[in-house]
């Protein structure tokens, strides 16, 4: 999707030649003299059939005066970032099935506020991605350009160029989630993260194998690979954007590219869901690719630990002890636990590169689903200033979290007989003492820990890859490029 910016009121709107026309009415919208959209929409409301609270829409063919044949009008409410994301989910499936080539969209009324911009672009960018990888007759959505216009165009120019990047990884990120597992393997997303690493410039990455990661004495995540035909990957990719000696955030994604939940299986219904086991790995691709389009002056790690878990004559069994990279022992009580585990040796692995904080990614626990369903992706963090940099970076870009507890007492469950720690606890709190598990492995690197089992993806008629956290990990990793460099330094 092509994206473009142009300085336009909605006046000039209605006489611009597009092959379709949205505009965005907000509640405090007044109809200006003389000018044929606000005209159009102010008798629209009038007679009844349109409404300016989010969620409403009209759509009109050759409506008088307007030089785009499709007119399309969407009540953004108080035009808050939320509300415009609502009033464009609400034309989501007509925006995909609409004729036109290209849209132009505007806010009605005079003086518009340009902090739509953002939100706007966005949530058209989200509504006009259409999975197509494995189809064998595509049928991708015709609209191939869209040009937003605003009066105040030199004021929404960087907030426009930020989401349109941000949108990019949003989208990398869906389309790689979305790919079944026999058409994104452990192999194939390690091609995915070389093929965003350029030649030269910033971005590089470097991709380590089974070999490898026996070396590195990975022994919890080598566990959950055993039992698949597929190798496993380690994936490295570094964006340095700063100085060498500014401390990189690092980012974390849980990979596993199929759970079936191993010797311990998973109940048939609903399967094929396990695809998105890797939605974590798919965001930390996503953030990257946007971030080698804005280039900040950051550095970040973006470390993957990819692999399958299935059961087979050669898997890890309940019982087992395995030694991690840490040198933990962890005796494997569940192998459906199976993400802290390849997450262990990758929060050890990451310690390395003496990061000033690391935020793992993971589709981690069912509990966390059911304790915040798809609306919050859940937080733990025992490190109070970073846990409210990822509240507030969730807050600005409409793709939020929820902090959860941390009380060393949720560890009690995770004691062993047999080996330093087990990998499950009881039932209760099960997303806790997950979270309990990873912070087993981090020492005294900040760390934060985002479980989007309940985000990442939707179930049902609407199924597929929602791209979150991506927009959250972006707004908190470019609000780090603007702090003060004392925050910044490497840690001794
Ligand atoms: N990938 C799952 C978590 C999951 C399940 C996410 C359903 C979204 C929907 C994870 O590997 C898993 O199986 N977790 C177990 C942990 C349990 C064995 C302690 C779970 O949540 O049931
Ligand atoms: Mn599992
Ligand atoms: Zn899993």
């Amino acid at each position: 999707m092509d994206f473009q910016l142009v300085k336009l009121d909605a006046g000039q709107a209605a006489c611009t030649q597009a092959d379709a026309l949205l505009a965005l009415a907000p509640a405090r919208f007044k109809a200006a003299a003389g000018d044929a959209l606000s005209e159009l929409i102010a008798s629209a409301i009038k007679g009844e059939h349109f409404k300016t609270e989010a969620g409403a829409t009209l759509s009109m063919y050759l409506p008088p005066r307007i030089a785009a044949p499709r007119v399309l009008l969407a009540g953004i409410g108080d035009g808050s970032a939320a509300q415009v994301r609502k009033a464009i989910d609400a034309l989501g499936a007509e925006l995909r099935r609409l004729p036109s080539k290209n849209l132009l969209v505007c806010v009605a009324g005079e003086q518009e506020p340009e902090n739509w911009v953002g939100p706007a672009t966005r949530a058209l960018a989200q509504a006009c991605y259409s999975y197509q990888a494995t189809k064998s007759k595509p049928q991708p959505v015709k609209l191939g350009k869209i040009v937003l216009g605003t009066a105040h165009e030199a004021a929404a120019k960087p907030v426009f160029a930020r989401a349109k990047a941000a949108a990019a990884g949003v989208r990398l990120a869906r389309e790689w989630a979305n790919r079944p597992a026999n058409h994104a393997t452990p192999a194939m997303l390690a091609e995915a993260a070389r093929a965003l690493a350029g030649k030269k410039g910033p971005l590089t990455c470097q991709v380590l194998g089974p070999k490898e990661v026996a070396k590195l004495g990975m022994g919890a995540f080598q566990a959950v690979a055993q039992g698949s035909a597929q190798e496993l990957r380690l994936i490295v990719l570094r964006y340095e954007g700063a100085p060498k000696s500014q401390a990189p955030v690092a980012l974390i994604g849980k990979g596993i590219t199929f759970d079936a939940g191993g010797i311990s299986l998973k109940p048939g219904p609903e399967m094929d869901e396990m695809k998105f086991d890797m939605s974590g790995a798919a965001s930390v691709l996503g953030v990257f690719h946007t971030l080698g389009q804005l280039r900040p002056k950051i550095n970040v790690v973006g470390l993957i630990a990819a692999c399958e878990n299935l059961p087979d004559g050669r898997a890890v069994k309940p019982g087992d002890v395995v030694t991690s990279m840490s040198g933990q022992t962890i005796e494997i009580l569940n192998t459906d636990a199976e993400g802290r585990l390849i997450l262990c040796d990758a929060l050890t692995y990451a310690r390395r590169f003496k990061p000033r904080a690391m935020v793992d990614i993971a589709t981690l626990t069912g509990a966390c689903m059911i304790a915040l369903g798809g609306v919050r992706s859940g937080l733990f963090s025992a490190d109070d200033a970073l846990a409210r940099a990822l509240e507030q970076a969730g807050d600005a870009a409409d793709d939020p979290c929820w902090r959860m507890p941390l009380d060393e007492d949720y560890a009690q469950g995770l004691k062993s007989n047999f080996a330093d720690i087990a990998n499950v606890a009881g039932r209760p709190a099960g997303s806790v003492t997950a979270a309990k598990f990873l912070q087993k492995f981090v020492g005294d690197t900040p760390w934060a820990h985002l479980d989007i089992a309940g985000t990442a993806w939707l179930g049902g008629a609407a199924k597929g890859a929602t791209g979150r956290p991506v927009a959250l990990l972006l707004e908190y990793l470019l609000g780090q490029a603007g702090a003060p460099a004392s925050q910044r330094k490497r840690r001794a």
